[in-house]
């Protein structure tokens, strides 16, 4: 008789877990930083102060709309509005109304992983702003992208990545990002994204190293997710959040540093690690560009710039890209 083996297959989570904690150096992925309790922290961020990049980019919202919305419906086509990752929409909202104003034609496709992020912002569009038509397309993005692409091959499409977003992956990824959207997108297809700018580093270092520690506790969340979800027993204490921030590269990294050898047990992936004092977990990328860079990589990727848009600070830009 066969033996009542289950059969491993692993969750990415614990995939990633078991390949970056036994890596040297050790490394986790920021995506696993967002359960209900990292969406909050992330909204909380967005509120503080030192977080700049939310207010830098609403400010460019609310003072191009005008800009913007005349660049979107420049063919005076019906198009589709497709937003990346669509959040609570607060910034997207400022250029539906001015769509809206100008009497436009068009359809707001928010894309998001999660349904619940999905169904609060279509029932504040709904109260807030019901003659706009929205369908939001559950999954990651390029399943959804993908699927409004076939099945809307005759309309344009303006598609929408803010936040910065891209800033969380290195410049290869990102090519292989960019490259990917380019190659779902038609001739007259806009490409409208977000990018945080190279500026004094004590600024960037303030935006992810604040006093209050909500982005210490941001940080360390992937090590509670590891608790909870896969039976950990990191000792959440024994770790510092440390920023640092390259200004030659523009690259500001996160990192989770353990102030004493310590071990720790991961019961569904049967490891045990250990860490030596102050051995480091790097666990975020935030990227900050300047426009050599942004042209780099719409060359590569397959791009052309064709406006950009920055705020009253020159702290942030949306650019505005085409198929080259
Ligand atoms: C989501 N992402 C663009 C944020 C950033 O700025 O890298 C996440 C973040 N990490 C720490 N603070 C905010």
């Amino acid at each position: 008789m066969q033996e009542n083996i289950k059969p491993l297959i692993r969750t990415a989570f614990e995939d990633e877990v078991l390949k970056g904690l036994t890596d040297y150096p050790k490394h986790l992925s920021s995506k696993y930083f967002y359960d209900e309790k990292g969406d909050q922290l992330f909204q909380d961020i967005m509120s503080m102060p030192e977080y700049y990049l939310t207010d830098a980019e609403y400010d460019i919202f609310a003072n191009h709309s005008e800009k913007i919305a005349a660049l979107f419906t420049a063919d005076s086509t019906q198009f589709n509005l497709i937003e990346l990752g669509a959040g609570d929409g607060k910034k997207t909202k400022i250029i539906l109304q001015k769509l809206l104003d100008k009497k436009a034609k068009f359809t707001y496709l928010p894309i998001d992983i999660s349904q619940n992020v999905l169904n609060q912002l279509s029932n504040s569009l709904h109260s807030e702003m019901p003659e706009v038509v929205v369908k939001p397309q559950q999954g990651t993005y390029f399943e959804a992208l993908e699927a409004i692409v076939s099945q809307h091959n005759q309309s344009k499409n303006v598609i929408l990545f803010l936040g910065s977003n891209i800033g969380n992956l290195l410049h290869p990824q990102a090519v292989i990002f960019l490259k990917q959207v380019q190659e779902l997108m038609s001739k007259d297809d806009l490409f409208f994204v977000g990018f945080d700018q190279k500026k004094n580093p004590q600024t960037i270092l303030d935006a992810y190293n604040d006093q209050t520690g909500i982005t210490a506790a941001f940080n360390k969340n992937i090590l509670v997710r590891i608790n909870s979800e896969l039976g950990g027993n990191f000792n959440i204490d024994k770790f510092l959040h440390w920023e640092v921030y390259d200004p030659e590269t523009g690259t500001a990294k996160s990192y989770l540093v353990a102030k004493e050898k310590q071990q720790v047990y991961i019961q569904k992936l049967d490891l045990n690690i250990t860490f030596e004092a102050w051995e480091t977990i790097h666990t975020e990328i935030s990227q900050k560009y300047d426009d050599k860079t942004i042209n780099w990589l719409a060359d590569k990727s397959g791009l052309i710039v064709q406006e950009q848009f920055s705020d009253s600070k020159n702290q942030y830009k949306n650019y505005v890209f085409k198929k080259a």
